[in-house]
């Protein structure tokens, strides 16, 4: 099993590096760290950096975990490449512009592009936050699969992830107490569904919907209430049409796991929302 400790930075690609500059640090809060002609990183947390936009197609979207024991790294690839998963392992100058003393890539049964760094590069320097947005840190992404019970076994069968629920088909997955780290949704496509940063509060969720609606950005769900999580979230279209989302799920699950149940919820709007707001994304309508 190849034993991941939590879910570390995203990469997303963009023809408007100046755009996405701009509304990661004017409207997401994200600290901008590092800018070359071809990058930008941005900064939420102790990490150097937890998102980084790169010159190319805005399509093309990298997940990364990081490795809980960095000497494992070798075998991971190993056992990827036994079972005949695509993948490789980074180069020198590849690790080093993403901060990271090494990583391995494959790609899941999707096509999406998962990273698995090891000894990622701490910020000596504290996060110091572009907005008061709340922003405690990055949390999770939602990734998308074109078949959540195939990708759901891939994951099952070569990670140490477990199912903190379901909704319809579509599992919300950790590799630690958190709640989730990644959810998989149904869709036609690859890519990240949503990213999502943790703020501190629910007064930072509300604070953030008169904001977002001050600057003219579309909210595309909340503000509301998973009942899966029990967080707090909003929604918001970002550059490129990235989905955004502020939330301040606080759900640990810890102790005798073997009394844990993943509770199953339906492919209905009410699954992601307790509240009653309706979801304007794709892969949350029923
Ligand atoms: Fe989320």
């Amino acid at each position: 099993m190849i034993e991941l400790r939590d879910i570390h930075y995203v990469r997303v690609g963009t023809r408007d590096l100046d755009g996405a500059q701009k509304f990661c640090t004017e409207i997401v809060g994200l600290q901008a760290v590092e800018r070359t002609k071809d990058r930008l990183y941005l900064k939420s947390d102790a990490r150097h950096h937890t998102v980084c936009y790169f010159d190319g197609d805005p399509g093309d979207h990298t997940v990364a975990f990081e490795l809980k024991d960095w000497t494992q790294l070798g075998a991971a690839l190993e056992r990827l490449q036994s079972a005949g998963v695509p993948c490789g392992a980074g180069t020198t100058a590849e690790a080093a512009d993403r901060h990271v003393e090494a990583f391995i890539w494959f790609n899941d049964p999707t096509g999406n592009r998962i990273e698995i760094v090891a000894r990622p590069h701490d910020a000596g320097k504290r996060f110091f936050p572009s907005r008061d947005a709340g922003l405690i840190g990055f949390g999770h992404v939602g990734l998308c699969t074109t078949d959540p019970a195939r990708d759901q076994n891939f994951w099952m069968s070569h990670f140490n992830t477990m199912i903190s629920d379901w909704i319809g088909p579509c599992p919300l997955l950790r590799v630690n107490p958190r709640h989730h780290q990644m959810a998989l949704f149904a869709s036609q496509r690859k890519g990240i569904q949503h990213i999502n940063f943790q703020v501190a509060e629910i007064d930072d969720i509300m604070k953030a919907w008169y904001f977002l609606k001050s600057q003219d950005v579309r909210i595309v769900f909340g503000p509301g209430r998973h009942p899966t999580s029990g967080g707090n979230f909003v929604y918001f279209e970002g550059h490129d049409e990235v989905i955004f989302e502020y939330s301040n799920s606080d759900r640990n699950i810890v102790g005798d796991l073997s009394n844990y149940r993943p509770r199953q919820f339906p492919l209905h709007p009410t699954s992601f929302c307790m509240w009653g707001s309706k979801p304007d994304i794709a892969e949350f309508r029923d």
